[in-house]
């Protein structure tokens, strides 16, 4: 959470640092604020949206070609003025910004206050900038060395950026547990929390690893690690469109990445699937497919959305391989004490790759010495950097807080692991894997098809947006997606949503049912067709209201169901690939009606990297 993002070179240094503050505002959104280096150390700051901190800055566009900029996801203290970043040191020589948490903070404060420092903030951020302006006093070093022996002694997650009055050259930026990518332009540098707001000017870029230090001073970049190790940049060359990370004639990114899904399914398919060879090939799994095939049980970790995406896996992966699966919440995973043995395998499913909990939970399972790989987004994130091996999705930049290309990214890679294993282990036939390459290549366009649905869907959004709850059923491979669709809702519409195997309801939400109640039923036709009609009679008795998905063509559906929506026929097993593009624009439609902010929706944040 927090983003971050600095600039140093011959431009004028505000303009870069607002428009990379708008693009990483998906990160946090309480405050912002920048610090400028034009002779002196000017620090801006605001409570609110990127946008309030240029109103609030007005005509008054401060200068100077060296600057930090700041985006905030309150972690210690409210988000107000005080609390915003950048900080500055008590002299005023220095001005921070951070993501993460300083865990040991207080330990550091009560120190620093004995010392007679004193603090504006709540912040753990204000205590860290203190605390190396205070090491480099008894010390009596240089600002780098400083910063060096500050975090040897700090606990917890950073990502740092630091300048200072007195070398208004140098910049200097830190790791540990959140993301930094540095940007290497012609005589000037960038950095910031992902490559977004590099994009636009340089596509040469450096990953700063945990515990390393990058000191960028008189057009030249060096890195150490906190032993004080020389550690040589590796610099890497970013496939990244700028017209990606923009809304393309979209009102919000959701509505985009909602719509870019035929694309981004197909890119994660692409050079991957080939049902005229009859080849299914996961190159960044190769050496691992053994590892797989003879995996005695495999455990998916993962939060929020990819938790959901790793539900429809184990269906997929016991279905097709035979392999007993887990799915475990990383965040339950890493605090207790689970049993992993030899032949197990981990799976790690993050869009961002960035995901606290997630990490945590990788590297208590590599400690317990199991393999782990990785499925996400982010190119080059934290995720994939920690894991053994992993796929990428390729489903390009997601923008909008709520997920929606990246799940259907996450189950078209998992469907294709899981058809490989199987294809290896003989636990399906020669002409059912072929029938499902064929099918996985078809699905591209049948979710081009699925999204027809759009006005139906913004009507019937139109009659249920002043509803207060909402039940999302399913069965088998439509279970997790009922429970998608009801945290798209909550996420972006604040309206309680719950999703349930539609035969637990009665077990307890049954109770819930009136006329007042919407039910959205995933009833596509497949193995559990006539137990889940059985249950849309259960809602029916009651006066629930009833919003049935269903496969095109259904007769019988139809007459039982206040509404209907049809997607394609499909495999089962590919059908949340399906079935979830109605309810993500069920909720998109819900939360534009009842004026909701999409993209940005409160209290959340796309990148959650503290625990
Ligand atoms: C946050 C986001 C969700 C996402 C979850 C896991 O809560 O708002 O959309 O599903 O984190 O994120 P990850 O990047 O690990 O998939």
């Amino acid at each position: 959470m927090c983003g971050i993002v600095a600039y140093t070179g011959y431009r004028d240094a505000y303009p870069i640092l607002i428009k990379g503050l708008k693009r990483l505002e998906y990160r946090g959104y309480d405050s912002a604020g920048v610090a400028l280096l034009n002779g002196k150390l000017h620090v801006y700051k605001k409570k609110g949206k990127v946008s309030e901190l240029e109103d609030f800055i007005g005509e008054k566009t401060p200068s100077g070609t060296i600057g930090v900029g700041h985006t905030r996801w309150a972690t210690h203290g409210e988000p107000n003025d005080t609390n915003a970043h950048p900080h500055y040191s008590a002299s005023g020589n220095l001005a921070l910004i951070h993501n993460g948490i300083i865990e040991n903070y207080n330990v550091i404060k009560q120190d620093l206050l004995q010392k007679g420092y004193t603090f504006k903030s709540e912040t753990d951020s204000e205590v860290l900038v203190n605390f190396i302006e205070d090491i480099q006093k008894q010390a009596k070093c240089s600002l780098p060395e400083a910063v060096r022996l500050a975090l040897q002694k700090v606990v917890g997650a950073y990502a740092i950026v630091l300048i200072s009055e007195k070398n208004p050259r140098q910049l200097i930026a830190a790791r540990k547990g959140s993301p930094l990518v540095i940007g290497i332009g012609k005589g000037e540098y960038f950095i910031a929390s992902d490559a977004t707001p590099i994009i636009e000017y340089t596509n040469e870029v450096v990953y700063l690893d945990d515990l390393e230090v990058a000191i960028i001073e008189d057009d030249k970049l060096s890195i150490k690690n906190l032993d004080a190790i020389v550690k040589q940049p590796y610099i890497q060359t970013l496939d990244l469109e700028l017209e990606a990370i923009e809304k393309g004639g979209y009102e919000h990114f959701m509505l985009k990445e909602i719509f870019e899904q035929p694309k981004s399914v197909a890119d994660s398919l692409r050079g991957r699937v080939n049902s005229k060879q009859g080849s299914l090939l996961l190159g960044g799994l190769t050496e691992y497919m053994n590892r797989l095939k003879t995996a005695e049980r495999i455990i998916f970790v993962a939060c929020g959305t990819s938790w959901h995406a790793a539900l429809v896996a184990e269906y997929l992966f016991e279905e097709l391989t035979r392999i007993p699966v887990e799915v475990e919440y990383a965040s339950e995973f890493r605090y207790r004490n689970p049993i992993i043995k030899e032949n197990d395998v981990v799976i790690a499913i993050s869009q961002s790759g960035e995901t606290a909990d997630t990490l945590a939970a990788i590297e208590l399972a590599k400690s317990k010495g199991a393999i782990i790989l990785g499925v996400c987004n982010v190119v080059g994130s934290s995720i994939p950097r920690a894991t053994h091996a992993g796929a990428y999705i390729h489903a390009g930049p997601e923008i909008g807080v709520a997920s929606t290309k990246a799940f259907t990214g996450q189950i078209t890679v998992l469907a294709m692991m899981a058809l490989s294993i199987a294809h290896r282990r003989g636990t399906i036939t020669e002409s059912f894997f072929h029938e499902m390459l064929v099918e996985m290549e078809n699905i591209p366009s049948k979710i081009e098809k699925a999204l027809t649905t759009n006005g139906q869907i913004q009507e019937i959004s139109a009659i249920f947006k002043n509803a207060r709850n909402f039940l999302y059923l399913g069965r088998g491979f439509n279970f997790p997606v009922a429970l998608e669709g009801a945290l798209k809702l909550k996420e972006i519409s604040y309206i309680h949503a719950e999703g349930y195997p539609a035969a637990e309801m009665k077990h307890g939400p049954i109770a819930l049912i009136d006329e007042e109640m919407p039910v959205v039923f995933v009833a596509t036709n497949d193995s559990s067709y006539e137990k889940i009609i059985s249950n849309i009679q259960e809602v029916k008795a009651r006066k629930g209201k009833v919003i049935a998905i269903v496969t095109e063509g259904d007769k019988l559906i139809s007459k039982m169901a206040d509404y209907t929506i049809e997607i394609p026929a499909c495999n089962e097993m590919l059908v949340p690939l399906l079935s979830v593009i109605p309810l993500q624009l069920l909720s998109y439609h819900i939360a534009v009606l009842r004026g909701c902010n999409v993209d940005q929706p409160r209290n959340l944040a796309k990148s959650v990297t503290v625990e």
